[in-house]
């Protein structure tokens, strides 16, 4: 069953009754300031880091589970009966309700008692504020006297310490109210120079800024006192719980409609001119009124809207494609490169599953998320990837994860996860491919963020690769330290005690555990690396590391293959992990996908027979899972894996992140109905009519959905913030249709199902626009032989770099050689 629909011409999602299985939510901002925002507007808003500049409290894990949010309440004055237009607290009995989420905004719509109400929820682009703007109207045949409330709960900034520290907390509580505004100003007085503030476009019947005052003792936000009782009582808040609401009184003609414009937001002054007059304890509010004043008029807020769809139009014209598939399309050309955009700058922060007080930015997982982002924003691109790369140590490796606020690396989880420096060679190389912009390898950046450690990128680069080779078993294949990206493998760390962290606890020294997934990945970089080497003419590097990355595949060929996929690892005293003589966890997907996508295996036939063995063993109607079969108890040697039950999680969950790998995988052994088949199995779109057993959003992927040996397989966990988001795109766009960016062109070689007919896209690269028609008759597969680029025919499916920029290329693909005759097409 489902619980909305797509509204593909709008780009939204229409969610259509209120109680989903769980809260599906949104993203507001994209740039400093964000928020998240439920389909019952529950959620919370924060400056930069979800941790550390919260501006609203929200409940976690709480029941329902979605409390705290940007609440209106609408009261009826003549009768009393109030109500909240998104359902949520009150939960009244709405008419025509719905919730359109979109790029960066969400709307929320519902009559009740003939009276409709729609608040348009959104972040100004360059702005540092929200906007909610309410209409109201009425659409009874009568006059309507209404009360209209607003309400928000203040975080006390840092979110871990308003959480916990009440002691301290319960007194420090401040905020200002002027011209009907609402200023949150707790420790303004100190340290901090900012404010939060919370306006309204409309004269004040009064207001309320102490939580308790506006709910009432023993109620909470489903029955505030202050909207039962129809009027507010003007608290100021001195310690507790401050809060803010507006109160404002509406007469309606019947069919009239009132916009109203509340705006929270966050703001800034200069440490020596915080206080007007100076020497006083009043916030300087001269900065800020302005802004405020602007975005209070309708017209600017409604600019103000079109400009962020204008934008979103912009950035989706980057990379289209009309294939005919409607869960494809809806994908590849809304969707993902939204929830792209979302996972790149929250990396694993705040969602309904990140708390936003846990984890800053991983090493391994920003990399990877810049590859589904670097055609979107590329400067954006570049400047993450000189972040990271300057949290880099000298050795080659790597903190797991560093600030966003400070940038600094920190070892909150660990470092020596050997699979981290790999990462970053993987992520440049592909802005390097995108954009041509070989300049970012002479940046200069420290290691460590130590100043005078500054070396040039590519030299973060080779020692990235160094690092590995520094870190080789006794089978030649990498050590795999803390872990690899499976974060829950851990191999050296035998772990008894209750709670113990498996990512920092200290390990066992001695042993010789080693990972085949980091050998592959090994294979990847290094083969990037000698490609971007010989850019930069460095035939000596693009030698050493085409040497080095055969050596791998030696080592990968003699000890990683068991006979009908390849092997996962070996454990601490060296014995296989993932291989027919274990009796849990024989066969993992990561080597699978990761092995035949760095190109092992292709030759000899073993990768088409790991990949067979994943269809056998692994592949279930809702995705690949990551391992079978699974754990059934604890395994000290294995670690965090086997904690997990089975069919969740790492344990033989569909751990979505992995299963592009597959897909590309099967690309590569021209396979495009298993990739495709692959694809649409943990494709949200296509997985909508499952709501039910889904429960999650049904337009953005899942990190996870519960696997056959689940209770519950098929449910879905930590939507949103996933590398699969990224992983996903690449699989989609450019391997399986095929349009790939290359140091030296724009690759057309798609992998389609044979069904599949013709199809076209678009593709802006390197300041040229693409027009890409690819004619295939259906029944066929293979390759591309040959195109012709503006009227010009070229053999193979290489499209040259454009002459001029600006241009618009139209080219033709023909896919018409039996898949048999074709040889690899990429290396
Ligand atoms: C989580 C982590 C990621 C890791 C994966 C597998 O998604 O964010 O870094 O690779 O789990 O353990
Ligand atoms: C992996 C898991 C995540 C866990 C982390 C550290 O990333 O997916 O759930 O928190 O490892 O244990």
């Amino acid at each position: 069953m489902r619980y909305g629909h797509f509204d593909d011409v709008r780009r939204e999602y229409v969610i259509t009754r209120p109680d989903t299985p769980l809260p599906w939510i949104n993203y507001l901002g994209s740039e400093d300031y964000f928020g998240i925002i439920s389909n019952t507007a529950g959620g919370y808003s924060f400056y930069r880091d979800a941790r550390l500049r919260r501006l609203t409290r929200y409940r976690y894990n709480n029941a329902p589970l979605d409390l705290g949010g940007r609440y209106v309440y609408l009261r009826d004055d003549a009768s009393g009966d109030y109500w909240s237009p998104s359902w949520q607290p009150t939960q009244r009995d709405l008419d025509d309700y719905t919730c359109r989420h979109g790029l960066g905004y969400s709307i929320i719509s519902s009559r009740y008692q003939g009276i409709r109400a729609e608040t348009l929820y959104f972040v100004p682009a360059g702005e540092t504020l929200e906007v909610w703007r309410v209409r109201v109207t009425n659409e009874r045949a009568v006059p309507a006297t209404l009360s209209l409330f607003s309400s928000v709960e203040f975080c006390l900034w840092d979110a871990q310490d308003d959480a916990t520290n009440f002691q301290r907390n319960y007194s420090v509580g401040e905020v200002e109210v002027e011209d009907g505004v609402i200023y949150h100003k707790t420790e303004y007085r100190e340290r901090r120079n900012h404010f939060a503030f919370f306006a309204c476009s409309e004269p004040l019947a009064g207001f309320d800024t102490q939580r308790d005052a506006f709910l009432g003792p023993y109620r909470s936000w489903d029955r505030p006192i202050g909207v039962e009782r129809g009027f507010a009582s003007n608290s100021i808040a001195h310690g507790w719980q401050p809060s803010g609401s507006h109160h404002v009184r509406l007469e309606l003609r019947p069919g009239e409609t009132r916009e109203i414009v509340f705006l929270l937001g966050y703001a800034e002054n200069p440490a020596d001119a915080k206080f007007d007059p100076p020497g006083s304890q009043t916030i300087d509010k001269r900065r800020v009124r302005p802004t405020i004043a602007r975005y209070l008029q309708p017209d600017v807020v409604a600019d103000a809207f079109e400009a962020l769809q204008s934008r979103w139009t912009d950035l989706l014209g980057i990379c289209r494609a009309e294939t005919g598939n409607e869960h494809v399309d809806r994908m590849v050309n809304i969707w993902n490169p939204y929830q792209c955009m979302v996972t790149f700058n929250m990396s694993r922060s705040a969602s309904l599953f990140e708390s936003g007080i846990g984890r800053g930015m991983g090493f391994r997982d920003t990399s990877q998320d810049l590859l589904g982002f670097v055609h979107l924003v590329p400067a954006r691109a570049r400047e993450r990837l000189l972040d990271v790369a300057s949290t880099q140590l000298p050795t080659g490796g790597a903190y797991h994860q560093y600030q966003p606020l400070t940038k600094r690396g920190n070892n909150d989880v660990g470092s020596g996860f050997n699979d981290d420096p790999a990462w970053l060679v993987v992520s440049v190389a592909a802005y390097l491919k995108e954009t041509g912009d070989s300049s970012i390898l002479d940046e200069a950046l420290p290691f460590d963020n130590q100043p005078g450690t500054e070396r040039p990128l590519y030299e973060h680069l080779q020692r990235s690769i160094q690092y590995t080779l520094d870190r080789l078993g006794p089978h030649g294949l990498p050590l795999i330290g803390r872990a690899d990206w499976n974060d829950c493998l851990n191999l050296n760390c035998f772990s008894e005690t209750p709670g113990e962290s498996f990512q920092t606890t200290e390990n066992r020294s001695g042993g010789v555990a080693e990972s085949v997934f980091i050998a592959a990945l090994f294979v990847l970089a290094a083969g990037e690396l000698a490609a971007i080497a010989g850019l930069r003419g460095d035939a000596a590097e693009a030698a050493r590391s085409l040497a080095a990355a055969s050596e791998m595949r030696r080592a990968v060929d003699q000890h990683g293959w068991d006979g009908a996929w390849f092997r996962r690892a070996y454990d601490f005293f060296g014995r296989p992990v993932g291989s027919a003589e274990n009796d849990e966890g024989q066969i993992f997907i990561e080597p699978q996908g990761m092995c035949v996508l760095a190109g092992i295996g292709i030759d000899d036939g073993r990768a088409r027979t790991a990949l067979d063995s994943v269809r056998e063993r692994l592949a279930t109607p809702h995705g690949i899972v990551l391992l079978q079969p699974a754990f059934t108890r604890y395994h000290l040697h294995l670690g965090e894996i086997s904690t997990y039950p089975g069919g969740y999680k790492e344990n033989a969950g569909v751990f979505c992140h992995t299963n592009p790998w597959v897909m590309i995988g099967e690309t590569r052994v021209r396979n495009g109905d298993a990739a495709l088949d692959c694809y649409l199995r943990i494709n949200p779109s296509a997985r909508e009519d499952l709501s039910e057993t889904h429960r999650g959003e049904p337009y953005v992927y899942a990190q996870m959905i519960a696997g056959a040996d689940a209770a519950t397989p098929g449910e879905a966990k930590n939507t949103w913030l996933t590398g699969t988001a990224a992983w996903n795109f690449v699989a989609i766009s450019q391997w399986i249709l095929g349009i790939r960016p290359e140091h030296d062109g724009l690759r057309i070689d798609p992998c389609v199902p044979v069904a599949w007919g013709d199809f076209t896209a678009t593709r802006r690269f390197r300041g040229a626009t693409y027009r890409i028609a690819v004619r295939k008759r259906p029944g066929t597969s293979g390759c591309v032989t040959r195109l012709r680029v503006d009227g010009r025919t070229i053999e193979g499916n290489l499209v040259p770099l454009p002459s001029s920029t600006e241009a618009v290329i139209e080219v033709e693909a023909f896919v018409d050689a039996p898949v048999e005759d074709v040889v690899e097409a990429t290396p």
